[in-house]
């Protein structure tokens, strides 16, 4: 065998040893999730139940960090842009495949500049309104949204977020045009509606279950095709004769493009994902 190739061979075999003991000593240090939304919204509480059974499971701490911001792609690019090393992740969630549409002027490439891990979870939307909202079903809030088109508010969490996304389905299905207001996230936007600031909202339900539970804001319908199992009185847009607003958010873990595979593959990370995976169809 001529002196070149054995050359490459001892560095392949030297990159695949370190890349094993890298792994093998992964990690050493505390890890960041960022998370590209405002915290107490729903992609921020499914983060932190991840972090805390992450970090207990590998032994260092998951910090979850919010960086938030232009419906998701600012925290997203800062993860595209950090050190390839397993220490730097992103939750997101179908906002990362939409986002390309929507900004022209993206600073990554979803497909290109990231690791996928594995997918997290999935989850139904519903459709909820301040708690003093006069319609007491969902007929009669189309008809309340028709007769009050612009007057009514809508918030979301910015353009290409999925609470975005879905208002956008809706007005599209109703043929009316509301007034988009966009926040860092739909927990913040979640205050405003506790307040009575805002008329109507789209979000997952694992920020607004325990709200819909405790009476403090009202829901008119869900965006899967089934009924919610913890809310069987609310009826799907589709059985409400408005198939096309259809969502179930799906949240994956990724980490930069190049972090090693045994960091990100099946002896470490996605295992863990896969382990931890959390079902937030039964909220
Ligand atoms: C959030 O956590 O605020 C939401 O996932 C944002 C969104 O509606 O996309």
């Amino acid at each position: 065998m001529r002196a070149a190739p054995i050359r490459w061979l001892y560095v392949l075999l030297l990159a695949l040893a370190t890349t094993q003991a890298f792994a093998q000593g992964f990690p050493e240090k505390p890890i960041t999730l960022v998370v590209p939304f405002a915290a107490s919204g729903p992609t921020d509480t499914i983060a932190r139940l991840l972090a805390d059974a992450m970090g207990a499971d590998l032994k260092q701490p998951v910090a979850v960090e919010n960086i938030s911001g232009a419906g998701g792609t600012v925290g997203a690019t800062r993860v595209a842009k950090a050190p390839n090393d397993g220490y730097t992740l992103l939750l997101n969630h179908m906002g990362q495949a939409t986002a390309p549409a929507l900004y022209p002027k993206l600073a990554y490439d979803p497909l290109v500049d990231f690791q996928p891990i594995g997918r997290v979870s999935d989850g139904p939307m519903t459709l909820v309104a301040r708690g003093n909202m006069p319609a007491r079903d969902l007929k009669e809030l189309i008809a309340w949204i028709k007769t009050n088109g612009k007057n009514v508010n809508f918030a979301h969490a910015g353009r290409g977020s999925v609470s975005h996304l879905c208002g956008l389905l809706l007005m599209k299905a109703l043929n009316v045009q509301m007034t988009p207001v966009a926040y860092k996230g739909t927990g913040p936007a979640m205050t405003d509606l506790l307040s009575h600031q805002i008329d109507l909202m789209c979000d997952q339900t694992t920020n607004t279950a325990v709200l819909i539970r405790s009476g403090q804001i009202k829901v008119y319908a869900v965006t899967t095709n089934a009924r919610v199992p913890s809310m069987k009185d609310v009826p799907t847009f589709a059985e409400s004769g408005l198939p096309a607003v259809a969502l179930t958010v799906w949240h994956g873990l990724f980490a930069p493009k190049g972090t090693p595979k045994p960091v990100v593959g099946d002896s470490c990370l996605r295992a863990r994902v896969r382990i931890l995976g959390l079902d937030v169809s039964r909220d």
